[in-house]
């Protein structure tokens, strides 16, 4: 099959490089750039860039395709230069569980320890929550920064989590927002390309990725994850990128909170030496792999539990227009699921808990759509642990009790209690770990 749109010829119409995708041909590089420029400009329709993002997900791309894909999305916009810091970057991008509060803890963690942590965030779209919304729900909190503003808190405090602002590879916004609305997000070389090309404009120079497998997680299966894990690995090679990838366990959800403000009060918890254990043991694995990648031989426990990581918090929300000090908004009890037998959770499913949240308010249905800061859910109990009948096993929280009969919906089956004991836990969220 001949490669569409060779180099030297006239541009190509996007309907050759449909018909030549939809046949199983190769886009090259020059066609590549052409289309997708074309689609940021508006030249190259809606209508044509979705059919051509559905031969994708049927055909795939090959490694030469997709380098030059995630390189064209990359030069639709600016490059962050963070060349200035006195400090090694690396930045770590989670591809999105229940509960997972995980940056919040992170990035500060990692930048005690000696880092430089330019976490570009996105804000939750679909029941997985979103950094942004929960930092936003502290009082003064801003999110939306400009470059200045970001260099600036990065030198000053070694870490920032903000929105990656609208100039950071701007073809993958537009491409994002239509793919979102045809299907077609389910496609491992336009979730790689869409990921990496962000991150390669954010101008860190190390990566650690954490691919959640599972129920509550975008790749169900270990396998598919792996592939994912690879494909992205591959791509920060192509671009000097030194990338690293845990598969972690997306089962139930991560800690006891999923929500906005109820996410910042359990993540205040670990900081402050507390907090749930899956969510430390999570915590430290991925701050470890972090320092490895920067070459910083320390150990995050110790900043972690001095209250190194918790005084670089307060700074950041400082230095973010935040109030440190400003108590955390709590919503009302709204309703509660409880045990309906004695015995053990067998199963407390993160899907469900994370769609429930997302019902009650948590997250939003459009891009654009406010977020409510007090809704969510608290894990009561979790797998493995004991509960006698009538026991609230989850709690619903929020501001609007006429969300309530939907999230409830949402949660007919999320919780079994089984009559035995589980056999003991895996030690440890991390399944695996993928290197280049
Ligand atoms: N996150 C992204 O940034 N892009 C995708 O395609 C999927 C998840």
């Amino acid at each position: 099959m001949s490669a569409a749109g060779d180099s030297g010829a006239a541009p190509p119409a996007a309907v050759e490089l449909i018909r030549s995708k939809r046949d199983g041909g190769e886009l090259a590089p020059d066609a590549i750039g052409w289309v997708l420029a074309g689609h940021l400009a508006r030249t190259v329709g809606d209508e044509q860039m979705a059919a051509l993002l559905m031969a994708i997900v049927w055909r795939g791309m090959s490694p030469g395709e997709l380098a030059a894909w995630t390189g064209a999305m990359v030069r639709s916009g600016d490059r962050l230069d963070l060349s200035g810091l006195d400090r090694p970057t690396v930045d770590k991008h989670s591809t999105g569980g229940v509960g997972d509060k995980v940056s919040l803890v992170l990035a500060p963690l990692v930048a005690a320890c000696g880092a430089a942590v330019p976490q570009l965030s996105g804000r939750g779209l679909g029941h997985t929550g979103g950094t942004l919304d929960k930092l936003e729900s502290i009082a003064g909190f801003r999110a939306d920064l400009d470059r200045t503003e970001v260099l600036r808190v990065l030198d000053e405090v070694g870490c920032v989590i903000c929105a990656a602002g609208p100039d950071l590879a701007p073809a993958d916004r537009r491409l994002y927002a239509l793919r979102d609305i045809t299907g077609t997000v389910e496609s491992i070389p336009l979730i790689a390309s869409s990921i990496m090309s962000k991150k390669v404009a954010e101008g860190t120079a190390a990566l650690l990725l954490d691919v959640k497998v599972g129920r509550g997680a975008f790749m169900a299966d270990r396998d598919g994850a792996r592939v994912l894990a690879r494909t992205m690995i591959g791509l920060g090679r192509a671009y000097g990128l030194r990338t690293t990838a845990l598969l972690t366990a997306m089962e139930t959800p991560l800690g006891r909170a999923v929500g906005n403000a109820v996410e910042v009060e359990e993540s205040l918890e670990l900081l402050g030496g507390g907090g749930p254990l899956d969510l430390r043991g999570l915590v430290l694995a991925e701050a470890t792999a972090m320092l490895e990648l920067a070459g910083i031989a320390v150990d995050p426990a110790a900043a972690l539990d001095d209250g190194r990581a918790l005084a670089t918090f307060r700074q950041m929300v400082r230095a973010q227009g935040g109030d440190p000090d400003a108590p955390v908004p709590v919503g009302k009890t709204l309703a509660r699921v409880d045990a309906v037998r004695d015995g053990w959770i067998e199963r407390l499913d993160a899907r469900a808990v994370g769609i429930a949240a997302w019902r009650l308010g948590a997250g939003r249905a459009r891009a654009g759509d406010p977020v409510s800061p007090t809704a969510g859910v608290w894990c009561r109990a979790k797998p493995g642990e004991p509960v006698r009948r009538g026991e609230t096993v989850l709690e619903l929280v929020g501001d609007d009790p006429a969300r309530v009969p939907a999230a409830l919906d949402a949660l007919q089956s999320a919780v079994v209690i089984g009559t035995r004991p589980l056999p003991e836990p895996a030690p440890s969220l991390v399944l695996e770990r993928v290197e280049a």
